[in-house]
């Protein structure tokens, strides 16, 4: 399944719409449910409405009403880069806020080069500590 979500991050990542950064980025979201959901990062002339790849993959996910994932696989690189110059893309901060509304702890994040060259982690080891919708529940609903 990693092998195919990378894939499937590295076909989106083709469809960038990023003229500003130059920086083309693909994300592949497993929903636990087994669906995938692809997203690319979206650019824009004033800057502040840019989407990352990884949001735009959930805002997909949850307007089908899909909630629940599993893991995630991000790839990242300057437009013409060359293999070698390829490093590990993480998500934003803000992307990993917004992976904590619809994800647990344990779900796993995949940063990739290739198919076969990945790093995992999991989603409380690149947001520890976090602010979850579990601090809103009343004490009984816990
Ligand atoms: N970007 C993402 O798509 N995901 C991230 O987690 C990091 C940043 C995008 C936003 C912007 O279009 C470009 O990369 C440069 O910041």
């Amino acid at each position: 399944m990693i092998r195919t979500l990378i894939e499937k991050a590295l076909e989106v990542q083709q469809n960038s719409y990023s003229p500003y950064s130059d920086f083309c980025v693909g994300a592949a979201l497993l929903s636990e449910d087994g669906q995938i959901f692809t997203g690319c990062n979206i650019e824009s002339v004033s800057f502040a409405p840019t989407i990352c790849a990884e949001r735009t993959a959930i805002a997909k996910a949850v307007s089908q009403n899909v909630r629940a994932f599993t893991m995630i696989a991000i790839v990242g690189k300057k437009r013409n880069a060359m293999q070698k110059e390829i490093n590990y893309t993480a998500p934003c901060g803000v992307c990993r806020q917004t992976l904590v509304e619809f994800c647990q702890k344990d779900f796993r994040i995949i940063l990739a080069k290739t198919v076969d060259d990945y790093k995992e982690y999991s989603l409380e080891e690149l947001l520890p500590c976090s602010f979850s919708p579990l601090e809103l529940l009343d004490n009984k609903q816990k």
